[in-house]
């Protein structure tokens, strides 16, 4: 049995709270969370604490608190030479405190509390600075997902990047898409079978060769009809420049 204790209990936390409590080989000892009803009404079995003396010295230390914070709540672990980790994109390992072995528990998956997810197929990078701990976080990783990947800091940074673009960027071109469909009376439903086609293409074709559309065959006509369409000035400077990007592309 490997013994963890989590710090947190946003999206992150209680997704990770769920996957262990069914996992084989993890005992979820103790979850810190600064409100008390946050894991309770997730978790009967848990043991809940708000205050860092009263941690217990698990094998695996996970910290699950945003980005800012996660320096400073590293220094408030009252151990030596444990292993701490985080599960941040962007930030690096050795930010942590220098009083524990440190590494990383990156989820590469978009997750909220409210969205139930099969944690079996959520990527998982994994980082630590020797090899036994690279091999306990191993354990842990393969215990909750298929999908587990060593993934240094730098490759974790550009990682995190790239998922900006697929995700956040991506999402937010549905945004616009909807803004567009609804100002003309036209449900976003009709658009959605484009959008899982679209993200299903990508398993059977590079991104460049699923490319179609205006600007990949550089029909300047339809581009600049699209141009004077547009009345909202960020959308007409978005449509520019990835214009301009997969026109660029096609020269490669
Ligand atoms: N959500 C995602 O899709 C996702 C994916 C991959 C990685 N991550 C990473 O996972 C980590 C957690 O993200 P999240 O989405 O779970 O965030 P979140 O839902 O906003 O939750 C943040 C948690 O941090 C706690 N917290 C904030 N400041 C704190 C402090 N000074 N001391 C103690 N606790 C503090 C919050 O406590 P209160 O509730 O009491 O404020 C809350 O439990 C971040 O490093 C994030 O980059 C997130």
């Amino acid at each position: 049995m490997i013994s963890i204790c989590i710090l947190g209990s946003g999206n992150v936390a209680q997704q990770l709270v769920s996957a262990f409590e069914k996992a084989d080989n993890i005992q979820l000892v103790q979850v810190f969370s600064r409100k008390q009803n946050a894991i309770s009404t997730l978790s009967k079995s848990v043991s809940i604490i708000q205050d860092y003396n009263q941690l217990e010295p698990v094998d695996l230390i996970i910290i699950v608190v945003s980005d800012d914070a996660i320096v400073n709540v590293s220094e408030q672990i009252p151990f030596q030479n444990k292993l701490v980790v985080h599960t941040s994109g962007s930030v690096s390992m050795e930010s942590l405190s220098d009083a524990n072995r440190k590494g990383v528990f990156y989820p590469l998956q978009t997750l909220s509390k409210t969205k139930e997810i099969n944690f079996m197929e959520v990527p998982l990078c994994i980082e630590a600075e020797t090899n036994s701990d690279l091999k306990l976080l191993h354990q842990v990783a393969s215990a909750i997902s298929n999908n587990v990947y060593e993934i240094d800091s730098n490759q974790r940074k550009s990682l995190h990047i790239a998922a900006v673009f697929v995700n956040n960027f991506a999402n937010h071109l549905f945004q616009i898409g909807k803004e567009i469909c609804i100002k003309q009376g036209v449900s976003f439903e009709i658009l959605k079978p484009l959008i899982f086609e679209t993200a299903n293409k990508i398993n059977t074709l590079s991104p460049k060769d699923a490319q179609t559309g205006p600007a990949k065959r550089n029909d300047t006509t339809t581009i600049n009809k699209h141009l004077d369409f547009l009345s909202n000035p960020n959308h007409k400077e978005i449509y520019k420049i990835l214009t301009k990007s997969i026109i660029d592309n096609g020269k490669l």
